[in-house]
């Protein structure tokens, strides 16, 4: 059983006590701290939490708790966690881990020179869909994977903070351009280097400083390409979807807006229907358990289980420094309008081994590009001729 102790009471520290508290089980959320007094003494009250605190410092070192969970704002997660190394305590920070790799390195710093354990809180790499198509991944089910692309967009977030550029590091990107960033290196594996990136960023529709739409490639050392798409103005409620196009097979995933509960009413029932749904009646799609659709149950069994037998969970700050490296470059080629590189300090990933698929050879002269089945019957070899790259056609049955 571990003794957490949880900063922030907003929607992330919901979401994570629901989890924790309801979940696993065996673990208590023991201490949870927020700056607004009647608000964490009310959701320690509905959450049969035993202490509660304004005061971070005081949760942070309560001396019945080893592990710290932030999921505060983006500009308290540097202070809460550097002071949580310092408390000697293992610490699971929310992403984005920093507004930007600077902040993230020294986050990664201060962990690892306290050599306290960390785990990065990526949620969306952990839903139960994900998992199953990363095993298949891994499997070499689709072969060699060639291409990620990544969607999350919604009308755009709950809180003020999100909307101040300085507090947040940036908008849709660093929201949730960290998600489908996290989701590419997991297709593509994480021992392969991003490279460098192009990315469009613009404010469409809110009238704010940061981008509320942008579109990003990164090229992997690979060859493979991780494509994220992100909106803070789409209509219609959360819309989180994944595509993996590799050399042997293909995987598309819809995590949230339509995953097989569709409900219609005229009435509605007043209340909450799902994270950034826009209305309650009419036709619904309301997610089953959304918590476990989100990823958090089989986020925490990793990171608690991790913690509890010595070993690192699949997500570790040193992540979350890397998908801040990859949105710092985002942000400058935004403005640059071009390609530029992911400057890492520190690369630990072993290098991707690329397999080449040798193609099949046909006649001795040929190398087969592509057999097509035509609809009169007929089955043609597309051909490409070895020594003087000319492409054929070959009719090779009737
Ligand atoms: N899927 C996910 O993993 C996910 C989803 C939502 C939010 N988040 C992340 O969680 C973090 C918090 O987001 P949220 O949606 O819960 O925000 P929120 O605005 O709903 O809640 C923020 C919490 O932090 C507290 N707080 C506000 N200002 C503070 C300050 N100056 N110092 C200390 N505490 C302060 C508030 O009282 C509140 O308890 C962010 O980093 C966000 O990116 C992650």
């Amino acid at each position: 059983m571990r003794k957490i102790t949880m900063l922030g009471t907003g929607l992330i520290g919901m979401f994570y006590t629901m989890t924790l508290q309801r979940h696993r089980g065996r673990d208590e959320v023991h201490v949870v701290y927020s700056p607004t007094k009647d608000h964490v003494k009310s959701f320690a009250e509905e959450w049969g939490i035993p202490k509660w605190t304004t005061d971070m410092a005081e949760a942070i070192n309560d001396p019945e708790t080893d592990v710290v969970v932030v999921g505060l704002p983006n500009f308290v997660h540097k202070e809460a966690v550097v002071m949580a190394a310092e408390a000697g305590k293992a610490v699971l920070c929310t992403k984005p881990l920093g507004r930007n790799a600077a902040e993230a390195k020294a986050m990664l710093d201060a962990v690892e020179k306290a050599g306290v354990f960390h785990g990065y809180l990526e949620d969306l790499v952990y839903t139960p869909k994900m998992l199953k198509s990363l095993q298949f991944v891994k499997d070499g089910a689709i072969g060699r994977v060639l291409w990620v692309r990544s969607r999350e967009t919604h009308g755009g977030p709950h809180g003020a903070w999100f909307w101040d550029v300085e507090l947040a590091g940036g908008g849709a990107i660093i929201d949730m351009g960290c998600h489908c960033i996290e989701i590419a290196r997991s297709f593509v594996g994480k021992d392969n280097k991003p490279l460098e990136v192009m990315c469009w960023a613009d404010t469409l529709v809110h009238p704010i400083e940061a981008e509320d739409h942008g579109i990003g490639l990164i090229r992997f050392e690979s060859g493979a390409v991780g494509q994220f798409e992100v909106s803070w103005a789409f209509r219609g409620g959360m819309d989180l979807r994944d595509e993996v196009s590799g050399t042997e097979g293909t995987i598309w995933i819809n995590h949230f807006l339509r995953t097989g509960l569709e409900l219609f009413t005229a009435v509605g029932r007043k209340g909450y229907v799902s994270e950034k749904a826009e209305g309650e009646t009419g036709w619904l799609f309301p997610v089953g358990d959304e918590v476990h659709e989100l990823g958090y149950p089989d986020m925490f069994t990793d990171m608690l289980n991790a913690l509890d037998s010595g070993s690192e969970p699949a997500e570790t700050f040193y992540d979350g420094y890397v998908v801040n490296a990859i949105m710092d470059a985002c942000y400058r080629s935004a403005k640059s309008k071009r390609w530029e590189p992911v400057e890492l300090e520190v690369w630990k990933g072993a290098g991707q081994p690329v397999e080449e698929k040798r193609p099949v050879e046909y006649e001795d002269k040929y190398v087969v590009i592509k057999e097509e089945h035509m609809p009169d019957g007929r089955t043609k070899l597309i051909l490409k001729d070895k020594e003087t790259n000319r492409v054929i056609e070959k009719v090779v049955s009737k």
